[in-house]
């Protein structure tokens, strides 16, 4: 065999996050078969998916099983009732101006936060806050964007924007130039928030530098605190710059269902090598029409149902459930002398490992002592070293057990 392979994911540290994190337990369990493991590692939801979902894919069945209800392949784009019902609820009921024909529908943000790097060039320079999804960079690496990694696991030609308590996990601008920049709020993995004042900081940037802000909003369904935007297009010239990334996983617990949305507002362009402007909707129609089919049509209609009276409030109740285990968490680890940080408009808590450990050692120590599970900061990058992630996913049984065994450490 003499075919090349992508020599960039050569680059790549040795495993993503989460499967390291499973590979990890995996070890742990076949030396330990009885031991009653907590998750609260990966964030993925455990309660069932919302009745009105559940009810709106069932009729979706029933109609593919008929002549005149069938539907084979539908729009790359996804069907239009769907992108009307997310453009009203998600955006203009916000007093966003985003037409339905800015909306994507995808099968996950994780996929369109990657993907989008293929309509972007080669020689945009790319900042990450630190930590940050690893998604972000892993996509990166693969696309041949980063160089190698070097002091710190740090790829050389990434700008890393630390987030950290000493900063009060803020993003702060940067002095220098850079074309692409990777923003996540409510925050994956600290849990913190952005202002409207603060984002408004970064368009600024933006629109003075010529520079497009990757935004994923992921977890906007957590957020408690009214002041606080869900959408970068709250922000007066968003529009400009920043395309956002929308997901069902977990607000409506479509993480095995898949069900996602990316924002691409029409007039937003790139520029071309011989200088001429170019739309970023039409490269993105273009790409999807090519390498994507679409979402069934079935988990459309379960995600259209999202936005139902009854929809919405089986959300909610579902939204205010994993909050409900925030706080908990947040509570229980702060009485055990824990500094805590997020978890009050985001469902992830972040915490400072205790003295004398990293973040390994205490993912260890807890895994071995109290059968639970978490996230060590590290792996989202060497500003994470010294703290830890507990997501609030999970059964309330489960939550109150792992504060319990955590508490008795
Ligand atoms: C996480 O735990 O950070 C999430 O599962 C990320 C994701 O949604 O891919």
């Amino acid at each position: 065999m003499v075919v090349q392979i992508n020599a960039n994911y050569l680059k790549l540290k040795a495993g993503y996050l989460f499967p390291e994190i499973a590979r990890r337990v995996k070890d742990f369990s076949s030396k330990h078969p009885d031991a009653d493991l907590i998750r609260l590692g990966i964030g993925d939801v455990t309660e069932p998916l919302p009745e009105a979902c559940r009810n709106a894919m069932k009729v979706a069945i029933d109609e593919m099983g008929t002549l005149e209800g069938f539907h084979g392949y539908g729009p790359e784009q996804g069907y239009l009732w769907l992108r009307e019902a997310i453009a009203k609820n998600d955006f203009q009921d916000r007093g966003c101006d985003i037409d339905p024909d800015e909306i994507f529908v995808s099968d996950g943000s994780k996929c369109d936060s990657s993907n989008i790097l293929d309509i972007l060039g080669d020689s945009n320079r790319v900042a990450v806050t630190d930590p940050v999804y690893p998604v972000y960079v892993d996509s990166n690496v693969m696309a041949g964007r980063t160089g190698i990694s070097k002091d710190f696991g740090r790829y050389e030609q990434l700008l890393y924007i630390p987030i950290t308590a000493e900063n009060g996990f803020q993003a702060e601008i940067p002095e220098n130039h850079v074309d692409l920049i990777y923003l996540c709020f409510p925050n994956n993995p600290t849990g913190a928030v952005a202002s409207k004042e603060q984002l408004a900081n970064w368009v600024q940037y933006a629109i003075d530098h010529g520079s497009l802000i990757l935004f994923d909003a992921a977890y906007e369904a957590f957020i408690q605190d009214e002041s606080i935007p869900h959408s970068i297009y709250e922000i007066p010239g968003a529009k400009e710059c920043a395309i956002e990334f929308r997901s069902f996983s977990k607000n409506a617990g479509f993480t095995g269902t898949r069900c996602a949305f990316t924002v691409i507002p029409k007039g937003l362009k790139g520029v071309a090598n011989n200088g001429e402007k170019v739309d970023l909707w039409s490269l993105w129609n273009r790409r999807q029409s090519t390498k994507f089919n679409g979402v069934s049509y079935i988990v459309q209609r379960g995600a259209h149902a999202a936005y139902s009276i009854e929809g919405r409030n089986q959300i909610n109740s579902l939204v205010s459930f994993y909050m409900e285990n925030a706080t908990i968490i947040r509570n229980q680890l702060s009485e055990a002398g824990l500094k805590v940080f997020g978890g009050e408009n985001a469902p992830y808590v972040w915490l400072n490992v205790p003295k004398g450990m990293d973040s390994w050692q205490f993912f260890d120590f807890l895994l071995l002592k109290a059968n639970v599970v978490g996230t060590p900061g590290s792996g989202f990058g060497s500003s994470g070293e010294g703290y830890f992630r507990l997501s609030a996913f999970n059964s309330r049984d489960n939550v109150n057990i792992a504060m319990e065994r955590i508490k008795k450490l």
